[in-house]
């Protein structure tokens, strides 16, 4: 089996794919060294487009290191007979983790303070912040990453509101909200985990912030594509939301006018950047090439 790795993977991991056949490790002309490849493994950062995979004949399995893959041409993909996998559950955990960091860091200022005291300040009466015990989170998209951090959310004491904008998933932690105003009405702080698709770019945008309660406080760490940056930028800046952590952008890296306000919190789409969850990949990438050898 020939495997090609497009993009960084752990050093562990590498070693492990070496024992089940041969791999080029980030070719340099990748589009070449798909000629007479098997299998293709690729992060976020390479694009599988239909010009990337037209001239292999031999290519059969493309694995994406991770959840979203929104990176790959799927259609592309089953005109040539390459069958597409992922690694849905690796990252949930590391994902779930980061959402309960970036909510109570932002809820209780702690970026914010750090920025002050760093310049000088000593601003202790303007830190007042607030209690995730007892708030409603709700979550959009029900999902492996949704669900779990719903677990843990849980026994921290808020409760769970869910919102799928697909047919209907939920459990006995999370409430199902059908309706989507209502839901936004009573969510204290809103998480996003879902993929890009028609229906879901942009779902949070000026109406459904305008429903939103002026406390509430967004967290995205699906994909940038959900939220209309314009209305998040105006909301956050006149005092009609608390304030939003961002982990994911339409265009990364993120240079935009969001990086301008101070209750926005931002990470460089670091959900999955755990070393278990990274290992977790390894070993559901290295299973599915075992499967296929
Ligand atoms: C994913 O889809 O797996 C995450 O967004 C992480 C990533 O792409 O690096």
């Amino acid at each position: 089996m020939l495997i090609v790795i497009a993009d960084n993977m752990e050093e562990s991991v590498v070693l492990a794919i070496q024992e089940i056949g041969q791999v080029k490790y980030k070719p340099e002309d990748l589009k070449q060294a798909l000629g007479d490849a098997d299998a293709l493994i690729v992060r976020s950062a390479t694009k599988v487009t239909k010009d990337l995979i037209e001239n292999t004949e031999t290519l059969k399995l493309v694995i994406r290191a991770g959840v979203g893959i929104d990176n790959i041409d799927k259609d592309a993909c089953k005109e040539k007979g390459i069958e597409v996998r992922n690694t849905p559950g690796a990252s949930a955990n590391a994902v779930a983790e980061l959402v309960l960091g970036v909510m109570i860091s932002g809820l209780r200022n702690v970026q914010k303070a750090q920025w002050q005291m760093k310049n000088g300040k000593w601003d202790k009466k303007h830190l007042t912040g607030y209690e995730i015990s007892g708030k409603t989170l709700g979550i959009i998209g029900y999902g492996r990453i949704g669900s779990m951090l719903a677990k843990k959310a849980h026994g921290l004491g808020m409760k769970i509101i869910a919102f799928s904008p697909h047919p209907r998933i939920s459990d006995e932690i999370g409430e199902y909200v059908e309706d989507f105003d209502q839901f936004l009405q009573r969510a204290d702080v809103i998480s996003l985990h879902v993929p890009a698709l028609p229906n879901t770019i942009g779902m949070i945008n000026k109406e459904s912030i305008a429903k939103m309660k002026d406390t509430a406080y967004i967290i995205n760490t699906s994909r940038g594509e959900i939220i209309d940056e314009g209305a998040l930028y105006e909301a956050c800046k006149n005092g009609k939301l608390l304030g939003a952590a961002l982990d994911v952008y339409p265009n990364e890296p993120y240079s935009g006018k969001l990086l301008e306000l101070d209750n926005v919190s931002f990470t460089p789409h670091i959900g999955a950047a755990t070393k278990e969850a990274q290992n977790r990949i390894g070993e559901e990438v290295i299973a599915i090439l075992k499967e296929k050898n």
